[in-house]
């Protein structure tokens, strides 16, 4: 087997023979976990010549470790590491190598740094996850091949995102969601998260305020604090966010920017009232603010004319417009887009090129084939009516299953019930009582900005197929909790 070069540092001075020195070192490595049980050792031929030795100095080596069981031969002849040798835990007392902790003071993680994951099995009744089995792979696969064959993808290229895929989501966000952009007025991100992400750094200074919904979405709350920001809390009622409260937060200087979902609330589905965006956006254009608006499932509205992105209606260049294919395509192919004055965009890009300098331009291009031919286009109609449907079968087995322990009204769009919980029932130890029976759903506080409990679930239909639905909520109710264990201070 091919292996790679293997440089050992020997000292030519040491008294100590360079077989010697070979023996020790690679002992250290297999010691340290460097060299892993199996693993392939250099032929004693390319050894040699890696090292400007001898042959015979390497066999001597070899022969020596051996000896000492640290190595073997395989039937092929190849040398390996013993398969024998007790596994070495990383920086284990003793051992050389790499230690397990920091030497340096780390500063204080992000709030929602771990992800836990799910055991194998588990349905997952979460907010907002599309189905991968939905992806039209066949028509991805064969763009991304035809893209790979342009050498120039795989080379430095424009920091704001291959021209084909900003110039065909500057049209699609034209004809469907009326945006007057062109292609400069894009910039194309890995997924919302980084457009959130640069936002907060290229467009805010450290220390400002931003005003947030609460209840909200944590992972833009974090990368705006990343960003050296403040995250102001502001509520949402049955009308989207509390708009009216802004003008005084504007005014004594508290807020310079506003991210909102307004569209489908996340997480509570509720669409910005027609009267409150208006003055929003009157409001952002007085008081100079940033509005950064997240439209991350705008293809998913099932009743009703879709609602146009404030954006669309903005003459004064106050928003900047976050998007993402996350769910309309597939959240693993990490596409999403800034739009914005072209000056503002500008900015973002400058920023982007230090921290990622670019996106994968093969994919871009892909996926850019993908809309040029209409595949997008069908593929979201084709998804659009699917998810109906699961919308549909899930509120329809939580009505037959769980009506006396949920209340929800039935969302024009997303991929999410926002269910109330009946007073008694503590949602977070629901939740845990759920993930042990093999159904994975989100308590209300996981969206609090207070992180206080909050009577409420939130439950994705997005990702399980009807059959798959009915079961997850059958597991729901057998993981309610039965009365006497239903309050408690676990929280929601
Ligand atoms: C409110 C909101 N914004 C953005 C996203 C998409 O994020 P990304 O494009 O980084 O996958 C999600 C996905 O869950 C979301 O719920």
């Amino acid at each position: 087997m091919r292996t790679w070069q293997t440089p050992l540092a020997l000292d030519r001075a040491d008294p100590a023979p360079l077989s010697v020195q070979i023996a020790r070192a690679l002992a250290a490595r297999i010691r340290a976990g460097a060299l892993r049980p199996g693993a392939p050792l250099p032929s004693s031929r390319a050894l040699a010549r890696t090292l400007g030795v001898h042959r015979n100095t390497v066999l001597a080596a070899y022969g020596e470790l051996a000896a000492e069981g640290w190595i073997a031969s395989d039937p092929a002849r190849a040398t390996l590491v013993s398969r024998d040798l007790p596994p070495v835990p990383r920086g284990a007392a003793g051992a050389p190598g790499p230690a397990a902790r920091a030497g340096f003071d780390l500063p204080p993680a992000p709030s929602d740094a771990t992800w836990e994951a799910l055991p194998p099995g588990t349905l997952e009744l979460l907010g907002g996850t599309p189905d991968p089995r939905l992806v039209p792979v066949a028509a991805l696969g064969s763009a991304y091949r035809r893209a790979l064959r342009r050498r120039e993808h795989l080379a430095y290229g424009d920091a704001a995102g291959h021209p084909r895929l900003r110039a065909a989501l500057a049209r699609m966000l034209g004809e469907a969601r009326g945006l007057a952009v062109d292609a400069d007025g894009i910039l194309v991100t890995r997924g919302a998260q980084m457009a959130l992400s640069l936002a907060g750094r290229a467009l805010l200074s450290p220390g400002d305020g931003v005003a947030v919904e609460a209840l909200g979405y944590r992972p833009a709350w974090e990368s705006l604090r990343l960003a050296g920001l403040r995250t102001v809390p502001v509520p949402v009622d049955a009308r989207g966010l509390e708009v009216e409260r802004l003008e005084a937060l504007a005014a004594a200087g508290a807020i310079r920017a506003v991210y909102l979902t307004p569209h489908h609330q996340y997480p509570t589905t509720v669409t910005l009232a027609p009267a409150r965006r208006l003055a929003l956006l009157d409001l952002a254009r007085r008081a100079r603010l940033l509005v950064l608006e997240d439209d991350y499932d705008a293809e998913f509205h099932y009743e009703g004319r879709p609602v146009p992105p404030l954006a669309s209606a903005d003459g004064a260049g106050v928003v900047v417009y976050v998007g993402t294919l996350s769910k309309v395509l597939a959240p693993g192919l990490r596409l999403g887009w800034l739009a914005g004055p072209p000056d503002a965009i500008e900015r973002l890009t400058a920023h982007r090129r230090f921290l990622d300098r670019q996106g994968d331009l093969a994919v871009e291009a892909a996926v850019a084939e993908l809309f040029e031919e209409g595949e997008a286009q069908r593929h979201a109609w084709r998804t659009r009516r699917v998810y109906a449907g699961r919308r549909e079968a899930l509120a329809a087995e939580l009505g037959a299953r769980l009506g006396g322990a949920l209340s929800f009204r039935t969302p024009a769009g997303g991929m999410a019930l926002w269910c109330r919980v009946a007073p008694g029932i503590d949602p977070g130890a629901w939740a845990a009582r759920a993930l042990r029976a093999g159904v994975a759903v989100q308590p209300g506080r996981l969206f609090a900005h207070d992180r206080r409990a909050r009577p409420f679930l939130r439950l994705g239909f997005g990702r399980l197929d009807a059959r798959e639905l009915a079961e997850a909520v059958r597991r729901l109710a057998g993981a309610l909790p039965r009365r006497g264990q239903r309050s408690g201070a676990s929280g929601a």
